[in-house]
């Protein structure tokens, strides 16, 4: 059993409720972009990563911000890129993470985790990639992905590794994805289903536009797909979002590609601070830059780079320029870092989490 895990867990959930109450900041989950480069090219990718130009850090570095990430307060370091598991040195990135005591996870297209599995066997969670069945998947992030998603789910469950899966709704997939709820269910891992996010806010283009703007739901259908996620949820289906946040989603009154700024006057005495992004969270990308979550990557957003101003620096200067009060991801996943920290939330991460360990061997995913 992962004593680390569930101990971090808890202490997760603890500053959380504390900073909330006190109204305090500090980048307790902090998502570390390691490698700008990738492996696949999916088509809705906002991450700009192969047109990017190439800064990758050293390990030292990696060590360097891992150890200014630390003296911040971090808790949970998520490794992203690109794909992270290009780097040859993520096994040691991993164990860095952990001889600061903090928790590490990583999200991952999949390609390489049997090759770099004496890595990944180091994780406390993984979160794979994965966009419907075969079909599905290969329109949306490649031919060779789907089958290597089902084989790495399968090696991190048998290692006792607790896995996500996480979904992205477009027009490909939107009748394919209860085959991964069905997986879901099947072998006992949880599913995310995120909004295919514009990127009009920030100037990172993605993979592929053309097949973008075709393929992107319109706001009724991602409206009526996430009411049909939460019949999933009350179904028994292992849907990760919990009630409370999927009926905040399907609420949100805005175009879900749009974000809400103080002073906006559809929403007047809306203030900034009720989303855990840039409040509680931090995204470092892969030149340095902080900033307080992937929609605000961009011209309207002026980062800093740690290594110009130290990791300190480069978080005050996200606390100075957050004036955004509402926005769809916020109620997606900065709300389901509030529940999964609620007691009623931890109860049922203790439950998964001891289930996993406690299994042996799990029935071949297929
Ligand atoms: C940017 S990727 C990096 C890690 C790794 N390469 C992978 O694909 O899992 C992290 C997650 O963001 C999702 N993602 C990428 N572009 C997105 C977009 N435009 N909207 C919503 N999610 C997106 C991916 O599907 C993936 O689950
Ligand atoms: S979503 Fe992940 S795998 Fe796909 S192109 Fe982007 S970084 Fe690469």
């Amino acid at each position: 059993m992962n004593f680390r895990l569930l101990k971090n867990r808890a202490r997760l959930a603890y500053r959380i409720h504390q900073l909330n109450r006190k109204g305090g900041r500090a980048p307790l989950i902090a998502y570390l972009l390691i490698e700008n480069k990738c492996n696949l090219a999916c088509f809705y990718c906002f991450v700009d990563i192969n047109n990017q130009e190439v800064h990758r850090l050293t390990t030292q570095q990696v060590f360097d911000i891992i150890d200014q990430l630390h003296e911040a307060g971090t808790i949970l370091v998520c490794l992203m890129g690109g794909e992270p598991l290009l780097r040859k040195d993520c096994g040691e990135i991993i164990d860095y993470v952990h001889s600061k005591g903090m928790m590490c996870e990583m999200t991952t297209n999949a390609l390489l985790v049997e090759q770099r599995f004496d890595a990944v066997k180091k994780l406390d969670a993984m979160m794979i990639s994965l966009d419907g069945d075969e079909e599905a998947n290969s329109k949306s992030r490649g031919p060779k992905a789907y089958a290597k998603c089902i084989q790495a789910i399968q090696m991190c469950l048998t290692e006792g590794i607790p896995v996500r899966v996480n979904t992205v709704l477009s027009r490909y997939n939107r009748d394919s994805f209860h085959h991964i709820l069905e997986l879901g269910k099947k072998h006992d891992f949880f599913v995310s289903l995120s909004i295919m996010a514009d990127t009009h806010y920030s100037d990172a283009k993605v993979v592929n536009p053309e097949e973008f703007k075709k393929n992107c739901l319109k706001d009724d259908e991602i409206r009526e797909l996430y009411r049909v996620i939460l019949q999933k949820k009350r179904e028994g289906y292992p849907v990760l979002f919990s009630e409370y946040t999927l009926k905040n989603v399907i609420g949100y009154p805005e175009p879900y590609s749009e974000i809400l700024f103080e002073g906006d006057p559809r929403r007047p005495g809306l203030k900034p601070g009720a989303c855990m992004y840039g409040r509680l969270m931090a995204y470092v990308d892969t030149d340095g830059m902080v900033y307080p979550c992937a929609y605000q990557w961009g011209p309207n957003f002026k980062p800093k780079s740690w290594l110009a101003v130290g990791f300190q620096g480069a978080w005050d200067n996200v606390q100075a320029q957050l004036k955004c009060v509402d926005c769809s991801l916020s109620r997606l996943a900065a709300d389901e870092w509030e529940y999964v920290t609620s007691p009623q939330g931890m109860a049922r991460g203790a439950y998964v989490t001891v289930k996993q360990a406690l299994r042996k061997s799990p029935a071949p995913v297929a």
